[in-house]
């Protein structure tokens, strides 16, 4: 990936443009990435931030939600003495997103403060819109002439996810932007993409001559990846209601975290190679159809409970779900890369709201010792050695390996080596969104989404859609909030002489 080296001259002005900019993302995340990005220096020597949105907002409100945003989630304050001159370069338009007119307004105003800031015609337009709202944007973008980039300058587009709700929908989408953007000026987001530890997944296994030897059917037993959240659906039980765990997480986030695990060693970090190679793992991934999907796929809900925060009423009661939901809030399944250096390997994947904890990792299980020597009492098996990728938080890794107690008996037990980037590196690691922003800024795609992968993880996803769907189960497992999830997890993953990890 570009991450690679440094990056070296500062990019070429531009506008970020982003539609939907009323909604929580811009403020929670988008300004205060913009506002990292400019304190760390890594935005173009002039720049300019365009919010639109039908919101009643003039410029100075937009500056004040950006202010808010910052004060609230950005990972560092705001600085008062240069705050003002960040805020000279945010700007709002007003309109909706199926009014001609609103957007030969944007185009006005973009137009006027371009040239005030020397921008040459550069644009990013960021589409923080529900993927219903897609089609709608791309096309006015086009009519207003503003996928059009004069000569030398660029039209980019950033699309959220869900790209779509399956495989057709999905296709649809990609038509449609297709049909106005080339597809090397198309930034399908992933945040997971622009986290710290995902992107040190290849650095660690291809800058270690330790672990690609290993990193096979030979040596590794089972992977886990496991991506628990503590919150429930909180405000969003409207988009989550139409989504579910499968859709929410495991189509986009955990799919890339299986195909950065499982890929080949590509042979360039070009994009266009590193993402070959990912498509080479969803490639390979075994359809699940039909009974598969009841043996290999557990769905449930999470029920009253407690969490850290206290009472939790259940995902049913929940503002805007219905009281009758079959909608999915975790879910866990076992899945197999079909090829030769994943041939018969499970791959565990795990994710779920209202759960005890924040934690996500990637763990590889490798297999045991032969059963000779310290290992030759079954009653007390050596445990197989364990690399586990922590992503967030306490963002590092462990490196599970036997040792023998001191004294003199030889028992044996784990313990673990670790590293924590918090303490190895001194200052705080980018947020996703900073990293992600950037490279678009400067048109790296590789932590982006290929028209190709999103359509193949879709296609996987929707196997496991139909197969519910067919089975016609109105009845999905309950799990108590702030609980590790349905006992049919834990069925389904002993029934194969295994356990899921404490986290
Ligand atoms: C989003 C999902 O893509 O990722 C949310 O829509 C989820 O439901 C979030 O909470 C998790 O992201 P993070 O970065 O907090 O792990």
């Amino acid at each position: 990936m570009s991450g690679a080296g440094e990056r070296s001259a500062s990019p070429a002005p531009c506008t970020i443009v982003i539609l939907g900019a009323a909604g929580d993302l811009t403020r929670r995340k988008l300004l205060p990435a913009i506002y990292n990005l400019e304190r760390d220096g890594l935005l173009p020597s002039s720049y300019a931030v365009m919010g639109f949105a039908r919101r009643e907002l003039d410029d100075e409100a937009f500056r004040a939600v950006a202010r808010e945003g910052v004060a609230s989630y950005s990972r560092r304050p705001a600085i008062e003495a240069t705050w003002p001159e960040f805020e000279r370069n945010l700007f709002y338009t007003r309109g909706s997103f199926d009014d001609p007119e609103a957007f030969v307004e944007l185009k006005r105003r973009l137009d006027e403060v371009e040239a005030e800031r020397g921008i040459a015609g550069n644009r990013v337009f960021y589409l923080s819109v529900p993927p219903s709202a897609i089609e709608t944007c791309v096309e006015q973008l086009q009519v207003a002439g503003l996928a059009e980039a004069p000569g030398g300058s660029y039209a980019r587009v950033i699309v959220e996810k869900p790209v779509g709700r399956d495989l057709e929908s999905a296709r649809e989408i990609n038509d449609v932007v297709a049909s106005v953007f080339d597809e090397e000026d198309v930034f399908r987001i992933d945040h997971y993409l622009g986290k710290e530890t995902v992107q040190s997944m290849l650095v660690l296994r291809f800058s270690n001559s330790i672990f690609e030897p290993l990193w096979n059917q030979k040596y590794i037993d089972h992977v886990q990846i496991t991506v628990a959240e503590e919150e429930g659906v909180g405000t969003r039980g409207g988009y989550y209601e139409e989504a579910g765990a499968l859709r929410d997480m495991v189509q986009n986030h955990i799919l890339q975290l299986l195909c950065l695990t499982a890929m080949e060693p590509p042979w360039s970090l070009d994009a266009e190679v590193v993402r070959d190679h990912k498509m080479g793992v969803l490639n390979c991934l075994r359809p699940l159809r039909g009974t598969e999907v009841d043996r290999h796929v557990i769905r449930a809900q999470y029920g009253p409970g407690r969490s850290g925060e206290g009472d939790v009423r259940g995902y049913r009661r929940e503002d805007r779900v219905l009281p009758e939901s079959t909608t999915e809030t975790y879910v866990a399944i076992q899945a197999y890369v079909d090829n030769w250096r994943w041939s018969g390997v499970p791959f565990y994947i795990r994710t779920g709201k209202a759960l005890p904890k924040r934690a996500s990792e990637i763990a590889i299980q490798f297999k045991g010792v032969p059963p000779v020597l310290f290992n030759a009492n079954p009653e007390m098996a050596v445990a197989g050695n364990v690399l586990a990728l922590r992503i967030q938080p306490d963002e590092g890794l462990t490196l599970q390996i036997a040792t023998k107690q001191p004294g003199p008996n030889a028992i044996i037990s784990p313990v673990d080596m670790d590293f924590n980037y918090g303490t190895s590196f001194a200052g705080q690691s980018p947020e996703a969104y900073e990293r992600l922003l950037l490279d678009v800024v400067v048109g790296d795609a590789s932590l982006f989404m290929r028209r190709d992968a999103v359509e193949a993880s879709w296609q996987w996803v929707t196997g496991i859609l139909d197969g519910w769907q067919a089975s016609g189960a109105r009845w999905l497992p309950e799990y108590a909030a702030g609980s590790w999830g349905p006992v049919e997890a834990e069925r389904m993953i002993e029934a194969e002489g295994r356990r899921w990890r404490a986290l």
